[in-house]
């Protein structure tokens, strides 16, 4: 048994589906940035790394990288609190560029509601946002999302850059956590 096994309910998004919708996303988004020269794509570390990494490989206009840590602080590792703050900053400039923030999930929405308040305070040229999961049900703040991989339920989610208690960011496929095995 691998360790990450007795942790697994379910496989939910195996990985030729993963990078099948990666791809698409990409593609989209090398369409719609066709006329852009100056696309800077912001990940969101930790968990958006994956999903930045294969993105960025079928993204066809030039574009730059930089990474923005954030963290909730607050409440359990499970629960938002809805408090945020910054563990690293970007190295690159915003203003007057344009944007494309690079997400693993969206739950309640306060992460990314703190990052856009952010970024849009240094006053971008446009300022968009990818994620590559999104748990609708569970949103307690509005977030415009301009490219989503896929709608889950509300079900607690790991791999291809989430984690299990810090673990497991590596597997490349999405699994559900097995109820009680943590
Ligand atoms: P939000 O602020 O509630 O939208 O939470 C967003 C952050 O919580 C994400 O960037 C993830 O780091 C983490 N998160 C939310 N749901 C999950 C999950 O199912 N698995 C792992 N991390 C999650
Ligand atoms: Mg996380």
């Amino acid at each position: 048994m691998l360790p990450y096994e007795k942790y697994l309910a379910e496989v939910l998004i195996d990985e030729t589906t993963l990078q099948k919708r990666v791809a698409e996303l990409g593609q989209q988004i090398s369409q719609d940035y066709a006329a852009c020269n100056d696309l800077l794509m912001i990940c969101v570390l930790k968990g958006g790394i994956m999903f930045l990494v294969d993105i960025t490989r079928h993204i066809t206009v030039p574009h730059e990288i930089d990474f923005l840590a954030v963290s909730s602080y607050g409440k359990g590792a499970r629960e938002t609190s809805g408090k945020v703050r910054i563990d690293m900053d970007l190295t690159a400039e915003v203003t007057d560029r344009h944007v494309l923030i690079v997400e693993d999930i969206i739950d309640s929405g306060h992460t990314l509601r703190f990052v856009m308040d952010l970024l849009s305070a240094r006053r971008p040229a446009s300022l968009k946002l990818c994620t590559l999961l999104n748990k609708p049900t569970k949103r307690q703040v509005d977030i415009p999302i301009d490219y989503v991989g896929f709608d889950i339920e509300n079900k607690f989610v790991f791999g291809y850059g989430l984690d299990l208690d810090e673990k497991f960011r590596n597997l490349p496929f999405i699994g559900v956590v097995k109820p009680d095995s943590i």
